[in-house]
């Protein structure tokens, strides 16, 4: 099949090769040049795993193009998939002015039928409105559907969801679209939910709201487990071997970031209140999940006193391992609040240091682990990077002025830490 994937950031880029992988001929439109010269080169603007490799792969069997050509890429589509941001305005609501724009143009090219799909995660009602700018904005009278087609992959396992997804779901007001997006994900042999347009554009909103909302769940009951005495590695061992509950999203930790659940909370949140209704559960989700990430600075405080003038190594920048996404970091959070206390900081991540020099070069950027825990008086990990199982603490130990050590992501031997002299924060146990 024909398709052009409209937007090349994450989900698009993403999405495209994956469809490129499995045959169909892609074109990958963005209005970035730079970006789309630097993809044209094999180049990826982010890292994500095997993405390069794949991009190459389908770029040598002429499977995949890119392209600033808006023309050319929609006249010779059968599938036009939006794949564009929608970023939060000042007010925590999505902002969809980039889809409109978009929408517009497609309405002035279309040529014969296409099907538009939305994979942005747009709020309920988008897709009627996309479709109402289309129709508004058409040259040549042509038949088109809109359909919804929303995206649930993880960073940094972005290719393995794709090929692994557990469900696609399409929301649609016409068979004669079902049946072309349903031929295009005939290779991927997964289950298609097909449900209204509105019901599938809010599946996206409600599945990431709840899961963020099952991580601050379990964060609060790591928090009360210090206060009386529980373990919360036990606790939520003991809940995952109810099926019912599941076994995924039950690390207690510093809480989430990332590009995706703050902003759709928020967004959810605000277009509840926009018409009438108030989303007690996703509010406290937020609150519950601003105060998780800077309680590694507590921790320290307690056993330090003041942070002025202390040195604090922090291990791991990127709001989850395996990729180089700083977007609503708790590391950032973390560094705020330690520079207002007059901390120095020492840091050390393997993927997204020059992301966060561009933001504070104030803090000292070191090459490894090793580099960074030198003289430090406490050490905070805010990234479960799987190369923080494999340090030598004993060397650590005797590099760092005090051994303290904050785990905010609950991911080493906090046994073995103590057996050899750490004074070790975990959290909830
Ligand atoms: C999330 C969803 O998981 C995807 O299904 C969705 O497609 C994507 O948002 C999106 O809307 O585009 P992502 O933000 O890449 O994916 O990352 P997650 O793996 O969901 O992790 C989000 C945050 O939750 C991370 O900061 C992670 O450290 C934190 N987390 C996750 C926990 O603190 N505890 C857990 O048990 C799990």
């Amino acid at each position: 099949m024909n398709i052009c994937i409209i937007g090349v950031g994450y989900v698009g880029l993403v999405t495209g090769t994956c469809l490129a992988d499995f045959g169909h001929n892609l074109i990958c439109h963005d209005i970035d040049e730079t970006k789309i010269s630097s993809l044209k080169a094999g180049k990826v603007p982010f890292f994500e795993p095997e993405l390069s490799n794949l991009i190459k792969k389908n770029l040598q069997s002429k499977t995949i193009e890119f392209t600033t050509d808006l023309k050319y890429s929609i006249q010779n589509s059968d599938l036009i998939m939006i794949c564009i941001g929608t970023p939060s305005n000042q007010n925590g609501e999505a902002d969809i002015s980039q889809i409109e724009d978009v929408s517009k143009k497609i309405g002035s090219l279309i040529n014969d039928y296409k099907v538009i799909a939305i994979k942005s995660t747009v709020p309920v009602g988008t897709n009627r409105k996309v479709e109402k700018i289309i129709r508004e904005n058409l040259i040549n009278p042509v038949d088109f559907d809109v359909v919804s087609n929303p995206e649930f992959l993880r960073e940094g396992t972005a290719i393995y969801d794709m090929f692994n997804s557990h469900r696609i779901i399409i929301g649609s007001n016409s068979k004669r679209a079902e049946k072309v997006i349903k031929d295009m994900y005939l290779p991927f042999d997964k289950p298609i939910y097909i449900t209204t347009r509105e019901s599938a554009e809010l599946i996206k909103y409600a599945s990431n709201c709840f899961l963020a909302t099952k991580i601050s769940y379990i964060n609060e009951i790591a928090n009360f487990c210090e206060k009386v005495g529980a373990n919360i590695l036990e606790v939520a061992e003991g809940m995952r071997l109810d099926p019912r509950i599941g076994s995924m999203f039950l690390n207690a930790g510093i809480g989430f970031g990332g590009s995706c659940f703050p902003k759709d909370l928020k967004a959810l949140l605000s277009f509840g209140k926009e018409i009438g209704y108030d989303f007690k559960i996703i509010e406290k989700t937020l609150e519950v999940n601003e105060l998780q990430k800077i309680l590694p600075i507590h921790k320290l405080e307690s056993i330090l006193g003041s942070l002025n003038n202390r040195t604090i190594c922090l291990w791991g920048l990127s709001f989850k391992p395996y990729t180089d996404d700083i977007r609503e970091s708790p590391a950032l959070d973390i560094i705020d609040t330690l520079l207002e206390k007059g901390a120095k900081i020492k840091t050390y991540d393997p993927l997204s240091m020059n992301n966060v020099k561009k933001l504070y070069p104030q803090l000292k950027y070191e090459d490894d682990c090793y580099k960074s825990a030198e003289s430090a008086d406490g050490i905070i990990v805010a990234t479960e990077h799987e190369e923080f199982k494999n340090i030598d603490f004993i060397k650590i130990k005797s590099l760092a002025h005090l051994p303290i050590i904050v785990d905010g992501r609950n991911m080493l031997d906090c046994l073995y830490l103590r057996s050899i002299g750490f004074e070790y924060f975990g959290i909830g146990h």
